[in-house]
């Protein structure tokens, strides 16, 4: 179920583009982002969903991928914003999403970022009594209209990282002391509308999706009832998985849809709750599966092992160094040469644990041979780095086979543009 297209030349086709000559054209390494791909993953997702509950919202969560482009053209669908830094906020605002587009769901914020976000309209998801009782001090809370995102004590995630819900989990006030806190902030002036939780990512198994809803709506349910909350929005996080091994198969959306939906109109209606606005703020589905990150093989070495190294590192691609996860690697050059050996593919940064891949089946690679390494469209980019003074990435958008730069590579001169040298040193 992933999804790579070949061209009649044998090499990797992106949004009707020929990955070698994209590599060729614009240097590697560098992120090849098909816009069709992101439109399309945006309305399977929203229709789905809005079939069985139209009153229905997708909020990105832009951390997956903050590319201005990438933004834009989610903007353009309708899609809302989770936000989860002042930053974020800054860049959807300048983006053209207005305040209210905008949820904000901070941890462990400063009085200046909650002031930011409040004056830049976006409306803030709490995530604890203490930035409560921040916020009534710093500015007038008189109906502001505020949510709070609740620990529904179920957490899922691919890597013990990724998962953010149960007794290990810093996010959230906690479900029995919900209702004291929406009284609390009721009597602070605030109007408590909205509801959050959020389990965890890359999660492919429907199971503990359903136990999220029924427990986030059973703690919605009763602060309804003891504090006489009439919510507008309850909103369920993104956590929605993509498949990275050829195996792994993609969530049967329509399906996802009906049973969650059906899980949360029992609710609404065993608790008399009306029909406040489903949010869902996927990430990685809506980008994951639509860019490819192109690499280069400039060495091949018979060590030990076999290494296929490329011009890349996890300064450019962390996801399989930080949690060990699997992209799936293809040679663009060749795409219909059988595998005929399992070789280890490695960055250029000096650490041992810079590899995107071990005893990965591969064809007979050559130096020079451009490599797709796929599903690179969520927390590819904005998780990379400076490290070994390597400058970031460039990224190509790609619109019905048409490239155009959205970001440019770095230059030598962006790696130190912040640093000062002091007087004495010079
Ligand atoms: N909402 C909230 C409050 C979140 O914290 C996240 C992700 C999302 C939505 C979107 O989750 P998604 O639909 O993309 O799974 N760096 C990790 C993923 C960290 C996710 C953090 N929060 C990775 O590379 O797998």
């Amino acid at each position: 179920d992933l999804n790579i297209k070949v061209n009649e030349k044998n090499h990797l086709d992106i949004g009707g583009a020929d990955a070698v000559d994209i590599a060729e054209e614009f240097g590697t390494p560098t992120y090849v982002i098909d816009e069709n791909r992101i439109r399309d993953n945006y309305n399977r997702f929203y229709s789905a969903f809005s079939k069985y509950y139209p009153d229905f919202k997708v909020f990105y969560a832009c951390k997956a991928n903050t590319n201005l482009a990438v933004m834009k053209i989610l903007e353009s669908e309708g899609c809302c914003i989770d936000a989860v830094s002042p930053g974020e906020v800054y860049t959807a605002k300048k983006l053209g999403f207005d305040g209210q587009r905008i949820l904000f769901t901070g941890n462990n914020i400063t009085n200046e970022e909650l002031k930011f976000v409040h004056e830049e309209g976006a409306v803030l998801n709490i995530d604890s009594v203490s930035a409560l009782n921040r916020l009534a001090k710093i500015i007038d809370p008189e109906g502001v209209k505020i949510s709070f995102r609740v620990n529904p004590m179920v957490g899922a995630g691919h890597h013990d990282h990724c998962i953010t819900g149960g007794v290990m989990s810093k996010f959230g006030i906690m479900d029995s002391e919900a209702s004291e806190v929406y009284q609390q902030a009721k009597d602070l002036g605030f109007n408590p509308v909205g509801m959050h939780s959020h389990i965890g990512s890359g999660i492919l198994d429907p199971e503990p999706f359903k136990l999220a809803i029924e427990s986030t709506m059973d703690i919605a349910g009763k602060v309804h009832q003891d504090v006489g909350i009439d919510f507008e929005f309850v909103d369920f996080g993104g956590g929605v998985g993509i498949p990275y091994t050829p195996e792994e198969k993609i969530v049967d959306l329509d399906k996802f849809a009906e049973v969650n939906i059906g899980l949360f109109k029992e609710k609404l209606e065993e608790f008399d709750m009306g029909s406040p606005t489903m949010y869902l703020e996927p990430g990685r589905f809506l980008v994951g599966d639509a860019s490819v990150l192109l690499v280069t093989v400039n060495s091949v070495k018979q060590s030990y092992r076999k290494f296929i190294g490329v011009d890349a590192g996890f300064h450019t691609l962390l996801r399989p160094a930080m949690y060990d996860s699997y992209h799936h690697i293809v040679d663009a050059s060749k795409m219909d040469a059988p595998n005929t050996q399992e070789v280890d593919i490695a960055g250029n940064v000096c650490e041992s644990g810079d590899l995107f891949a071990r005893d990965r089946p591969m064809p007979d690679v050559e130096e020079g041979d451009v490599l797709g390494i796929m599903n690179a469209g969520a927390y590819g980019f904005t998780m990379s780095s400076n490290y070994n003074s390597r400058p970031l990435a460039s990224e190509i958008l790609v619109t019905d086979g048409k490239c155009q730069i959205v970001r440019e590579r770095q230059s030598f001169e962006d790696l130190y543009a912040q640093q000062i040298i002091p007087d004495h040193l010079k």
